[in-house]
């Protein structure tokens, strides 16, 4: 008997939106199968604009309100004025529900072919903590004599005490759940005095509370060098709305592209409905030929179940296309859309069966050093996953064995510490140590 009920609002949006979405819920029902999701579709995008003139309409914010939380396809076409959407539906979704936390992962995922010649899974792994309510975004300013030489055209930057201090707090506990406990304050202090001082002063404020956060700070350009230099310099971001909306459409070029690049709006204190969706957009050139790759939306609803508390299933789903990306780098065919929705709905009903958690490298070697299991704890969380999982994969990979074929083997693990584990990320690294491609830390 499902021991939850979720009520969720699904608004697919256009041009690939609802094919995004539909993989997106496939794997979420494969992951949360114990939970019950109650699904509503709202129609709303640029086809409902374009048929009734209506953005948003206060009834359904309404009715909206009431979810637990929103999974978001992409919404726009070019028929549609720039900034009819964008304001009238996703930023009023974003305001209305305060939703004051832009949180977005830049992870590179093993395997997967970055832009960036030199840098390894290992380099990439932050999450840019962006603003979401205020800032350049929130609308204030004007225009005079429009359409004349003596037009004047103001916007505004808004920063509220208010504002810049809980998403500051957020980031903070952020980096507090993560090894490296630093945190990078993105912006441009030396020019934008008001507003960067505010933000500067928060952060410094907020530092002494948080003793354990080793603190940096970084004007936005040469964060913007150092997302393709050294992008192992950051681990937990924060920064203002526009900063952080440049910044990772950066971080997704880094990290493998937009197509796998997740993103949450989050109301932290559960006040509002939280809403999921990839960072991409409706991408019209490809719509209705189910050719859009649907990873980022099946990784946002990852995020929406670490928000809800599913943690074991958001790693489930994390592991997942983890393991599909490495896969996809070999000789597979291409795959539609729903064919990656299939196969990653298929690889977290396996994890289902078999998931534990993922060991921690300490975990694994005090197992091995007994010659035992590794202790109980508690469900995989984000924080097991990337380099220092990898590290932990790579020494058990050694007592392992594969399978006899690359699609549907599963590693024989000898160990009594992994048997009865999912294979996971460790079957992918052991293919590539036997195509002799080793390439992570030992
Ligand atoms: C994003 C998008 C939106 C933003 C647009 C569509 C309003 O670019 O989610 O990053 O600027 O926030
Ligand atoms: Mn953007």
């Amino acid at each position: 008997m499902a021991s939850r009920t979720i009520r969720l609002a699904v608004i697919g949006g256009d041009g690939i939106g609802p094919e995004v979405v539909a993989e997106a819920l496939k794997v979420l029902r494969a992951a949360a199968h114990d939970v019950t999701i109650n699904e509503t579709s709202y129609d709303l995008g640029a086809r409902r604009w374009h048929r009734t003139g209506e953005t948003l309409p206060d009834a359904v914010l309404e009715e909206i309100r009431g979810h637990d939380a929103i999974l978001l396809g992409a919404v726009g076409d070019p028929g549609v004025p720039s900034g009819v959407l964008e304001r009238g539906l996703l930023l009023r979704l974003r305001f209305e529900l305060d939703q004051y936390v832009n949180l977005r992962p830049v992870r590179l995922y093993p395997g997967v072919t970055t832009p960036l010649a030199a840098a390894r899974a290992e380099n990439i792994d932050m999450v840019v903590v962006r603003e979401g309510t205020e800032g350049p975004y929130a609308g204030a300013g004007g225009v005079m004599r429009k359409g004349t030489p003596g037009e004047i055209a103001t916007q505004e930057s808004l920063n509220t005490a208010f504002g810049v201090h809980r998403v500051a707090r957020y980031a903070f506990g952020r980096a507090m759940g993560r090894p490296r406990r630093k945190l990078t304050l993105v912006h441009k202090t030396n020019v934008l005095t008001y507003a960067g001082d505010l933000w500067q002063r928060t952060v410094d404020s907020l530092a002494k509370e948080f003793a354990d956060v080793s603190v940096d700070y970084c004007h936005v350009d040469a964060a913007s060098m150092f997302f393709v230099t050294q992008p192992e310099r950051f681990d937990v971001v924060v920064t203002d709305n526009l900063f952080g909306d440049i910044l990772t459409d950066l971080g997704a070029a880094v990290a493998g592209g937009i197509g796998l690049a997740a993103s949450g709006n989050i109301n932290p204190e559960g006040a509002a409905p939280s809403m999921f969706e990839p960072v991409h957009g409706s991408a019209p050139d490809i719509a209705g030929r189910q050719k859009a790759d649907p990873s980022a939306a099946i990784l946002s609803a990852a995020l929406l179940c670490d928000h809800l508390g599913l943690t074991a299933e958001a790693a489930k789903i994390e592991q997942a296309v983890a393991e599909d990306l490495v896969e996809r780098q070999g000789a597979w065919a291409r795959r539609s859309t729903p064919e990656i929705g299939d196969d990653i709905a298929e690889r977290v009903a396996s994890l289902g069966r078999c998931f534990v958690r993922r060991p921690r490298a300490a975990d694994s070697r005090a197992a091995r050093r007994k010659g035992g299991s590794p202790p109980p704890g508690p469900p995989a969380s984000r924080q097991d996953t990337g380099p220092h999982a990898a590290g932990g994969a790579s020494r058990l990979i050694r007592s392992c064995q594969l399978g006899p074929s690359p699609r549907t083997s599963r590693l024989t693990c000898r160990s009594s510490v992994s048997r009865g584990r999912s294979p996971g990320v460790w079957f992918s690294m052991l293919r590539r140590m036997a195509g002799g491609k080793e390439d992570f830390p030992r």
